[in-house]
């Protein structure tokens, strides 16, 4: 008689359910933000093109982000304060945190919501009814929005990102930030607000396909955004 059979059979699922019951006791211990993740393209490389090439999607996203994140993962060793926040509410903190948590976390964050924003030509709807009230509220039209809009970009000296955030009075408001800083962040010079709409004006963001030509670029990126993403975020803040 073959002994280890009703062993075999009684200890098979003993384990494993001890062994699913440590996993549970560890995912409910250690917070899920615990690392910070670089979080895939939400389309294909070359979906944005030809207003983005697939070349500079790749480069940005796998290299470019990626070195952020990891850098910022690098952080956590030396202050565990940052294993304890989330992405986002580590912007409205990152006053408190050294120059190499700023860089690396905004970047980390601004990259995230810029993946975001855009979408294939033809798949980033139109602004909300809601959203379209606001921004006539607050700029006259659309396309003034879009003019002040391309102002701040193209004028952002050396590298920085544009953006379009809602206040905390409900008004928008066009801004533009140096390096990876973003409106989220509680330093002294930035206006803060919700982001809703951020473009990256990095060379890295262009220059293979654009060269110095930045307004060439911030022209052609206006067919891909995002529009329903946007609405989101104006209709969250
Ligand atoms: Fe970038």
């Amino acid at each position: 008689m073959d002994r280890s059979l009703p062993s075999r059979w009684f200890m098979r699922p003993l384990l494993a359910g001890l062994a699913t019951l440590v996993l549970l006791l560890m995912a409910g211990a250690a917070p899920a933000w615990a690392e910070f993740s670089l979080p895939p393209l939400p389309y294909a490389a070359e979906a944005l093109e030809p207003a983005i090439d697939a070349t500079t999607m790749t480069i940005h996203h796998d290299r470019h982000h990626a070195a952020y994140v990891a850098n910022l993962n690098a952080q956590i060793a030396a202050d565990p304060r940052l294993a304890e926040l989330s992405l986002e509410a580590l912007q409205g903190q990152i006053g408190d945190f050294p120059a190499a948590v700023r860089n690396n976390g905004g970047g980390h964050w601004n990259h995230s919501q810029f993946w975001m924003v855009m979408a294939p030509v033809g798949q980033g709807g139109e602004p909300s009814p809601q959203l379209l009230q606001a921004i006539n509220a607050s700029f006259g039209s659309l396309e003034s929005l879009k003019s002040q809009f391309d102002r701040a970009a193209a004028g952002r000296f050396g590298s920085g990102w544009a953006w379009l955030i809602r206040r905390s009075d409900g008004s928008l408001a066009i801004t533009s930030t140096a390096n990876q800083d973003n409106p989220l962040m509680n330093l002294s010079g930035i206006e803060r607000g919700t982001p809703l709409l951020g473009l990256d004006v990095w060379e890295h963001a262009y220059y293979l396909k654009y060269r110095n030509r930045r307004p060439d670029y911030i022209a052609a990126w206006w067919d891909l955004v995002n529009w329903n993403e946007v609405n989101r975020r104006f209709a969250a803040a």
